[in-house]
């Protein structure tokens, strides 16, 4: 079985599962890829998980693998029976297909919300929701999460070569980082594959525990990389004042933008989520 897949789209769009005996026509801006027929399942769906990574540097490599993410399901359980492939509830599992299914169920619960039946039964699950599931099912979580994590280094080195020669020609690149979504599905046997890398993944929320994970990685990136508050505002008057005291002939005595460090104090220590 192979998936057809548009190169530039994302959400589930334009996607199709195509079974042994069908043919497709050659068609530009599409790629088709092996579909893993057997992939593990939480209670008879088929699920996939969206793992959050940040590279502050590729030359030398240092990544951080958000410890939280989001576990998707699909709203149908799964099966490959005959016409079952053109079931995108049963064989996708993004959120923005999923949501559409009558079967979905929000995950409405949060840091500090108690776990309902209705969050037990939702389509989007915690890593914690999974590590405990897995347990239930005598499965190693931490064996699982090992593999995830050499397939996450795995991919990052071999795009290495290829980000690195195109940093050394941009102006600052001492000062980027990024933040990639990685979709990971797991098969039958536990083995993680990767679906896609996602550079801007979304960050809206569609729950408390999405806005929970999302404001995290937010946070967190933010302190890894070392962003300082700054109020551009009072930036520009502090220039003004500062240029208007020279045309008067007067040398400011104080050359440092004063205002930049007046937010050094506001941050909280960082709750560090991320795994180097
Ligand atoms: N090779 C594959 N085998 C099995 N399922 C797949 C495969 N590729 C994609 N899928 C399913 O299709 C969904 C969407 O695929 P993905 O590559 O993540 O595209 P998109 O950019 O639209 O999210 C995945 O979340 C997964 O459920
Ligand atoms: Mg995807």
């Amino acid at each position: 079985m192979y998936i057809l897949k548009p190169t530039a789209s994302s959400c589930g769009r334009g996607i199709r599962v195509i079974g042994k005996k069908q043919s497709v026509n050659k068609r530009p801006g599409y790629l088709i890829s092996k579909y893993l027929s057997k992939p593990h399942l939480l209670r008879g769906y088929k699920y996939d998980m969206r793992i959050y990574v940040l590279v502050t540097c590729f030359e030398p490599l240092k990544a951080y693998i958000f410890t939280q993410g989001l576990v998707r399901l699909a709203t149908v359980p799964y099966s490959t029976g005959k016409g079952s492939l053109k079931k995108r509830f049963i064989h996708l599992t993004n959120f923005s297909v999923n949501k559409k299914s009558e079967t979905y169920v929000k995950n409405t619960g949060g840091a500090d919300k108690p776990k309902t039946e209705e969050d037990e039964m939702s389509f989007k699950w915690s890593f914690d929701q999974l590590r405990a599931e897995y347990k239930k099912m005598g499965i190693d979580s931490d064996e699982v999460f090992k593999n995830i994590r050499l397939l996450i280094i795995k991919t990052l080195m071999a795009v290495e070569p290829q980000i690195t020669t195109a940093m050394r020609t941009t102006k600052h690149r001492n000062q980027c980082f990024e933040v990639y979504g990685f979709d990971v599905i797991i098969d039958a046997k536990l083995r993680p594959w990767l679906l896609e890398v996602n550079v801007c993944p979304s960050l809206s929320s569609s729950s408390p525990y999405d806005k929970q994970v999302k404001t995290l990685l937010l946070c967190d990136t933010l302190h890894l990389v070392g962003y300082r508050l700054f109020d551009r505002k009072r930036i520009d008057d502090d220039k003004k004042k500062e240029n208007k005291q020279r045309l008067l002939g007067f040398e400011s005595k104080n050359k440092q933008p004063k205002s930049t460090q007046d937010f050094d104090d506001l941050g909280e220590t960082p709750k560090l989520s991320l795994k180097h």
